[in-house]
C-alpha cells in the first residue's frame, strides 16, 4: 500500500484550485438513469469513488465514458441490460444506494445489496427505503438485497423525514421526477449537492421547486431528456484546504471557493482567528494574528457545521491556544483520527460524541493509519503543522475523495511526497 510522507516545513503560500463535488457527482451520476438521453458532467472530480460509480453504472448497462482525464463524464443510459446493483460494487460504496430511486422510477424494478456497516457507524437506509414507499413501491429484503418493485410506475406523496438525510432526500427527490403526481418531501436535506442535483434535474426536464429550503416539491414528468451539467465546487476539498494555511501560517487562496458553501465553517474560523476574504477568484485565507484561538463546534447538517470537516477541524485545533469541544452529532463512529492524532502528541479526550482538546505548541511526526476518508486528510493537515515527519499510510481513503493532494499541496510549499508500494 502507498503511504504519504509530510514534513511539517512553515508557512504555505499560493493558489489550490478546488475540484468539482465528489458527494454531488455521486449523485449526478446515477441521475442519468432517468433518461435514456445522456448526461454529460463536466467538472467531475478525478477519484476512485467516481470510478466506483462508473463501474456500478456500467454493470447495469449503462455507457460511462471518461473524457479530458475524468474531468468530464459521459453517461449513457439507453439501453439497461441489468437492474441488480451487486454487493461486490456496493460494498466498496455507500453512495451506491442512490441508484435504487432513479432505477425504479425509470423500470418499475429494482435489486439493490444493502451497503451493511462502515467505518464510522452504523448508517442505515431505512429512509431511504420508506420513502420510495411513499411513491408506491414495494420492497422485500432477501439475502442482503433490497427488492423494489412499481409494477404500475412511482405515484406522487407527501415524504416527510423524521430526522435530515442527504442520501434519502437525494433518491427520493430523483424518483419523484417520474413519479406520476405531486410529490412533497418534507424535512428535506438542504446541502449544496442537493441543489446542484435538482438544477441538474430541471435541466433535463423535471419540475422542483424549493431545493435548498427543508420542502422541495416535485411535479412528476412523463420523460427525461439528456443535459450537460457543471459538477458544483466541493465544499469539503474546499474547507480542507482553508485549513492548510490556518495551520501553518501564510496565506493560500482556494480557487473557485465560495462562501456561500462554507458559511458556518468560515463563522467558526474567523472565531478562532483565522482571516477568509473574498477575491475575484475564490477565497484567501490567512491567520489575523499569530495566534489560534480553541473554538467549539457541534456538527449539524447543512447551514450547519459539515461533519465532513470535523476531523480536519479538530487537526487545527489539537495546536490552538486553549480548550475546545468538538461535538459529533450526525454520526456515532466519527472520532477514529482521534488516537491517531494523539500519537503526533495531541490532546484529546473523548466522552461519547463529544472530544476536548486542549492544544499543544506543536505537534510531532510519527507513523499514523489513515482510517477513513475525511480522518486521512486531518492526518495530512496535522502533519503540515508537526515537527519531523508524519508517514500516514492506507491513503487509499484518501483517493476516494481528494485528487492530487500531493500536487495541491506542493504547489503551496508543503513538503509532501507519496511513496509507492512495490
Ligand atoms: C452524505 C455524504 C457524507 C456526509 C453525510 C452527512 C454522500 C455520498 N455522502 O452521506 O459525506 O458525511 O451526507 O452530511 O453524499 N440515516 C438513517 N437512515 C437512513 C439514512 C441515514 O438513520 O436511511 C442516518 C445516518 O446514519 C446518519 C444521518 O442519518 O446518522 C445522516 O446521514 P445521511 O445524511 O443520510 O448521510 P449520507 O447521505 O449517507
Amino acid at each position: 500500500m502507498d503511504t504519504i510522507v509530510v514534513t511539517g516545513n512553515g508557512a504555505l503560500n499560493g493558489q489550490i484550485p478546488i475540484a468539482g463535488a465528489k458527494n454531488a457527482c455521486l449523485t449526478l451520476m446515477p441521475a442519468a438513469l432517468l433518461s435514456e438521453d445522456p448526461l454529460t458532467l463536466t467538472n467531475a472530480p478525478r477519484l476512485s469513488d467516481i470510478r466506483t460509480m462508473s463501474d456500478l453504472l456500467m454493470s447495469l448497462g449503462a455507457e460511462v465514458t471518461a473524457l479530458k482525464d475524468g474531468q468530464v463524464q459521459a453517461i449513457s443510459c439507453h439501453d439497461l441490460s441489468n437492474h441488480t446493483a451487486d454487493h461486490g460494487i456496493v460494498r466498496k460504496m455507500r453512495a451506491s444506494i442512490l441508484v435504487l430511486g432513479p432505477m425504479l422510477a425509470r423500470d418499475g424494478h429494482a435489486i439493490v445489496s444493502l451497503p451493511g456497516g462502515c467505518e464510522i457507524g452504523v448508517r442505515p437506509v431505512d429512509l431511504h427505503l420508506k420513502a420510495l414507499e411513499t411513491l408506491g413501491a414495494e420492497m422485500e429484503l432477501k439475502g442482503g438485497y433490497v427488492h423494489a418493485k412499481a409494477p404500475h410506475g412511482l405515484r406522487g406523496g407527501v415524504i416527510d423525514f423524521p430526522l435530515v438525510s442527504v442520501g434519502a432526500t437525494e433518491n427520493a427527490l430523483m424518483a419523484a421526477t417520474l413519479a406520476k403526481g405531486t410529490t412533497v418531501i418534507k424535512n428535506a436535506a438542504r446541502e449544496p449537492e442537493i441543489v446542484d442535483l435538482a438544477i441538474c434535474l430541471r435541466r433535463m426536464g423535471a419540475q422542483i421547486e424549493g431545493e435548498g429550503t427543508s420542502t422541495i416539491t416535485i411535479q412528476g414528468v412523463d420523460r427525461l431528456n439528456g443535459a450537460t451539467h457543471p459538477v458544483v465546487v466541493d465544499r469539503i476539498e474546499l474547507g480542507t484546504y482553508m485549513l492548510a494555511p490556518a495551520i501553518t501560517g501564510g496565506e493560500v487562496e482556494c480557487l473557485g471557493g465560495r462562501r456561500d458553501l462554507v458559511a458556518a465553517f468560515c463563522d467558526k474560523l474567523d472565531e478562532a482567528g483565522i482571516e477568509v476574504s473574498e477575491t475575484e477568484t475564490g477565497l484567501s485565507v490567512r491567520r489575523r494574528d499569530n495566534c489560534i484561538r480553541a473554538v467549539d463546534v457541534s456538527t449539524a447538517p447543512f447551514p450547519g457545521f459539515p461533519t465532513d470537516l470535523q476531523a480536519q477541524m479538530m487537526a487545527l485545533m489539537a495546536t490552538a491556544e486553549g480548550t475546545s469541544v468538538l461535538e459529533e452529532t450526525i454520526f456515532e463512529n466519527r472520532f477514529m483520527h482521534v488516537p491517531e492524532l494523539s500519537r503526533m502528541g495531541a490532546e484529546i479526550e473523548v466522552h461519547g460524541g463529544t472530544a476536548k482538546v486542549t492544544g499543544v505548541n506543536r505537534l510531532k511526526g510519527a507513523p499514523v493509519e489513515a482510517t477513513d476518508l475525511r480522518a486521512s486528510v486531518s492526518l495530512i493537515l496535522a502533519g503540515l503543522a508537526a515537527e519531523g515527519d508524519t508517514i500516514v499510510s492506507e491513503v487509499q481513503h484518501l483517493d476516494r475523495g481528494y485528487e492530487q493532494v500531493v500536487e495541491k499541496l506542493s504547489a503551496v510549499g508543503a513538503k509532501i511526497e507519496r511513496t509507492h508500494a512495490q
